[in-house]
């Protein structure tokens, strides 16, 4: 009997965990849809991973490309069962009125923006006989600390959320939180503070985490049998502390 490979739809799919976790679902057999801003780089890729692969032109930030999306991803691809969560900014720095700009763009991408895009996919992946929803959250979302205390804000907000969202959708969509510590990304190239952005640049330099890592986990974790639900994984390199 032959089944109908399952759809993942990855959000900020042009870089980083959010593209090799496109990749490795899509070599583990799903079918993924890719969306991000940067068209040119989620459209090379769905080329190069070739059937099954759909790059889709999508902000977080705009309800109205979402929802464009979910019907793209439905008329192509005929449904979403799996949504990943992972489009992120990390603006650190010093409070201060200075980042004002930045606090309000980390919550419409990290929080709102995951929160806008489940809301516009729920009826596809309540409808899917086994949905899942990924949400990448961070050890930030654990743990806070002097100068990345809105970023953190926003990451315990996706814990919070994903926790009641787990109970309201429980069993036919699986919530599951995944809780990266530093991994190699183009993530603190996006810093405006100066000293923040060339202080963590030499710690990201220096990361031996890949994203590579991270999507081998949300692939395993997807993979479990339908009555096990792998709630939470707060994963950091060895030497982290
Ligand atoms: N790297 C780490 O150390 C680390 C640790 C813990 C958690 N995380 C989390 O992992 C996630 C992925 O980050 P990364 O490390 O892989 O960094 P990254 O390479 O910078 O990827 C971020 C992705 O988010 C997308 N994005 C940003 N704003 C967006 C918007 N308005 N609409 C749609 N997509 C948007 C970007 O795509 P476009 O710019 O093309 O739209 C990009 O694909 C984030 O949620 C981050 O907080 C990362």
């Amino acid at each position: 009997m032959t089944t109908t490979p399952r759809v993942a739809v990855v959000t900020g799919a042009s870089s980083g965990i959010g593209e090799a976790t496109a990749r490795a679902l899509h070599a583990a057999g799903y079918r993924v849809a890719l969306l991000a801003r940067r068209t040119d780089r989620i459209t090379a890729t769905a080329a190069e991973l070739g059937d099954g692969a759909l790059a889709i032109a999508a902000d977080v930030t705009d309800r109205d490309s979402l929802t464009t999306a979910a019907a793209q991803v439905k008329t192509e691809l005929g449904r979403a069962d799996v949504l990943i969560n992972n489009a992120g900014i990390m603006l650190l720095g010093p409070f201060s009125a200075d980042q004002r700009d930045d606090y309000r763009q980390m919550i419409e991408v990290n929080l709102l923006g995951a929160i806008t895009t489940t809301e516009v996919f729920l009826d596809q992946l309540t409808a899917s006989k086994g949905g899942d929803i990924v949400n990448i959250s961070s050890v930030a979302g654990r743990t806070a600390r002097a100068g990345n205390g809105v970023y953190a804000a926003t990451k315990w907000g996706i814990n919070g959320w994903s926790e009641a969202l787990r109970q309201e959708l429980l069993p036919a969509v699986r919530v599951t939180l995944i809780e990266p510590g530093v991994v190699a990304t183009e993530l603190p190239t996006h810093i405006t503070h100066g000293q923040t952005k060339t202080a963590v640049a030499d710690l990201y330099d220096k990361a031996t985490v890949t994203a590579e890592d991270i999507a081998e986990v949300i692939t395993f974790t997807l993979s479990r049998p339908r009555y096990l639900a792998i709630n939470e994984i707060l994963l950091r390199p060895a030497d982290q502390l």
